[in-house]
């Protein structure tokens, strides 16, 4: 190095340059249940409706910054506890690095069981933190002394509990999580993301401990094209994470559209209904399948296992066959051979186990005569 290079290997972080960037794959025109997406759109009528709203929206205008009456229809719809305050976010991920950016510091520790959702680490590496992950029990529990033995040892600064889980679809233990809450010196986020897939949540449970926060977005209810969460708590912690919030961060488009779509919230828990009731088809479908280890899930996706060896030629093998899943063999450990589908429409679903049996089927028949 000199004081001529001018390269990106001077500049950038070390840091940063060691990081792999969020891939998201082309899904082309295959069948995609591999982002946790709600697959379904709505009735013509509201479409139109829809519409009609942003005839009147002002995109020579700033957006309102506080986005007050989205703010206000969120906090009814998500029933944020009477006395607790919200800020809005450009996705729940933008709300995370804001969570960061207000705590960091180089000796500062954000803290997750592991495995979950990878922005947590990401984004610690993007505040400069220090991230500390703690290896989740046997069937993807909550390691509650692993996690008090971690806190006791990092004072970390953030704790993020995925509630359900991401990629494992688990519903931590209520005592687990509370334990965890009552232990940590900080912040505690409880992270709501896949909230209309389950009844449990600790949002009326707000203000009863002083480091609680609960993280929501409207990503997985079907609106993951608007780009919006939310984060509720006491107003002593969120007045000051607003203040790293940027300007503006949730556009007039959002806001119309989100206040719309929330205003028509029946329409959206239709559909998350079905999404129950077709994730139990699955499961049982998917535990059928002797060779696989299916984990029970709370979220719109399921976690299975392959046989040893086995799950890169399966997630190729139902892209060939015009599947898109999501591979987790690449994280290792415990997510070897490890695949995640998001729960679809019923012809999805059938045209996904019909992939799935005719690869297992073709790998059996191919291991029979070898
Ligand atoms: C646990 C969890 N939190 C947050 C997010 C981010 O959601 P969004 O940025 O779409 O609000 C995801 C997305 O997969 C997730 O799994």
């Amino acid at each position: 190095m000199n004081a001529g290079d001018k390269s990106p290997q001077r500049w950038i972080r070390p840091e940063v340059q060691g990081l792999t960037a969020y891939h998201v794959p082309d899904p082309g025109r295959l069948i995609k249940l591999d982002a946790m997406e709600n697959p379904y759109h709505w009735p013509d009528a509201l479409v139109d409706e829809w519409l009609e709203v942003l005839r009147d929206v002002e995109l020579n205008r700033y957006p309102d910054p506080g986005a007050a009456a989205l703010s206000a229809q969120l906090k009814q719809n998500m029933q944020v506890p009477d006395g607790m305050q919200v800020v809005l976010g450009n996705g729940s991920d933008e709300l995370i690095q804001m969570l960061a950016l207000a705590v960091a510091g180089p000796e500062r520790v954000i803290l997750a069981p592991e495995p979950t959702f990878v922005m947590y680490s990401m984004i610690a590496t993007f505040a400069g933190m220090q991230y500390r992950g703690v290896p989740l029990a046997g069937d993807f529990s909550l390691d509650v002394e692993a996690m008090l033995a971690a806190i006791a040892d990092t004072q970390p600064a953030l704790v993020f509990l995925a509630y359900p889980n991401n990629p494992t679809g688990t519903l931590f233990s209520r005592e687990a999580v509370e334990a965890v809450i009552q232990a940590a010196p900080g912040l505690v986020v409880v992270d709501e993301a896949y909230a209309p897939f389950t009844d449990a949540s600790f949002m009326p449970r707000l203000g009863e401990f002083s480091n609680l926060l609960v993280l929501r977005t409207v990503s997985k209810m079907g609106l993951a094209g608007l780009r919006l969460g939310l984060l509720a708590g006491p107003a002593a912690w969120l007045g000051e994470i607003d203040k790293v919030r940027l300007p503006y961060n949730i556009n007039v488009l959002t806001q119309a559209s989100a206040l719309f779509a929330l205003q028509h919230q029946s329409v959206l828990d239709g559909q998350t209904a079905q999404l129950r009731r077709d994730r139990a088809q699955l499961f049982a479908a998917l535990e059928a399948i002797d060779v696989l280890e299916v984990y029970p899930s709370e979220a719109n996706f399921i976690l299975f296992r392959a046989p040893s060896g086995r799950g890169p030629a399966l997630f190729e093998g139902l892209r060939t066959r015009g599947v898109l899943i999501k591979s987790l063999d690449g994280a290792g450990g415990r997510l070897r051979d490890c695949l995640r589908v998001t729960v679809g429409t019923p012809e999805e679903n059938a045209d996904f186990l019909e992939a799935l049996n005719d690869v297992l089927g073709h790998a059996a028949s191919v291991s029979s005569t070898a």
